[in-house]
């Protein structure tokens, strides 16, 4: 199913350390086939997954003399910009323009690799981090495969209802259960909460005793979220400023890719950020997976809600004004 909403997004293929020189990786997004490849100047390139000539997987290739994407079949080769250079059984001949690989759009950011599906119209812009500048570190974790809808991740990243229950000992416990009122915005740069408050044993790996946390949540894109906790004095930056990205592998199979920032973490090792970043989201992908239907039901009167789902159920009303169908139920 084609959806003019996510084709032309940016979806997370990749960690950028992932993709090496010389390396070949294939994805798929949104049902369709992928190829990610970086050649000796360092330089990223996205192809669709499929050689002009039979149809073979480019993925399945090699980088060849550092700047072309050599296919496994017959060996014609591609340049960045996916022009057939080489045709081993015919050499010396040129390839006419009709035998060049498709392209397509791909970005590094945030230590991630950003595919969008179709060059036209322009794809959105590209993925923001507001308020993290170099007094944050970074880690970049992912991807957890997940057997969702995209959007039913991103709602569960925004769900703090859940924290004493699933994520019992470190974002949340019992009896600390009730979600006081949060305001909620939607506007067109997407949907927004701010002074959602939890009570937290552990709200980070550094954590040394429970604290109410405050959080604000932004939602810029149908498939990715930012949480930013809110800062305990005037002046003070967001200790922590947390980007979920879910790439549609396909409606009901998705790929979450979390970059985390971190004032703390500065000079630290970046693997106990992830390991407890992992422990986690290990205990949300149980519950998500288990959730039918699948695809999220965008009609108000489809699950039941409570006060503390405010912040869900501006995000399914958004979804349906966007006209998302792709990983939803629509609206009848
Ligand atoms: S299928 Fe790719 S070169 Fe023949
Ligand atoms: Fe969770």
């Amino acid at each position: 199913m084609s959806d003019p909403v996510l084709l032309g997004d940016w979806h997370a293929v990749s960690q950028s350390d992932a993709l090496r020189v010389g390396q070949v990786l294939g994805a798929t997004v949104l049902d369709e086939a992928v190829v990610v490849w970086r050649d000796s100047a360092g330089v990223a390139h996205a192809f669709r997954d499929r050689c002009p000539h039979r149809g073979a997987k480019l993925s399945l290739g090699c980088v060849r003399d550092g700047l072309a994407l050599q296919c496994p079949y017959h060996g014609w080769r591609f340049d960045g910009a996916g022009r057939c250079v080489v045709m081993p059984a015919q050499p010396g001949q040129d390839a006419p323009e009709k035998f060049s690989a498709q392209t397509l759009p791909l970005v590094e950011a945030w230590g991630l690799v950003w595919v969008a599906l179709c060059a036209t119209p322009a794809p959105v812009p590209v993925p923001v981090m507001p308020e993290v500048d170099d007094d944050y570190a970074l880690v970049v974790d992912g991807p957890y495969e997940v057997a969702t809808s995209g959007p039913r991740a991103v709602e569960n990243f925004l769900d703090m209802a859940h924290f004493p229950f699933i994520h019992s000992g470190s974002l949340g416990a019992e009896p600390y259960t009730q979600i006081a009122d949060y305001p909620v915005e939607l506007s067109a740069d997407g949907v927004r909460a701010t002074g959602c408050k939890v009570w937290q044993p552990q709200t980070t790996l550094v954590a040394e005793r429970g604290t109410e946390t405050a959080y604000t949540y932004w939602v810029p894109r149908p498939l990715r979220a930012l949480l930013t906790k809110e800062p305990g004095a005037k002046g003070e930056k967001p200790s922590d400023v947390i980007m979920l990205a879910a790439t549609p592998v396909s409606e009901v199979h998705t790929q979450i890719w979390f970059v985390m920032a971190m004032t703390y973490a500065k000079g630290q090792p970046a693997q106990p950020f992830r390991d407890f970043q992992h422990t986690i989201f290990m205990q949300d992908k149980a519950v998500l997976e288990s959730q039918r239907p699948q695809r999220l039901p965008l009609d108000p009167m489809a699950e039941c809600h409570q006060r503390a789902d405010r912040l869900s159920l501006t995000y399914r009303r958004w979804l349906a004004q966007l006209g998302l169908r792709y990983g939803v139920i629509p609206l009848a």
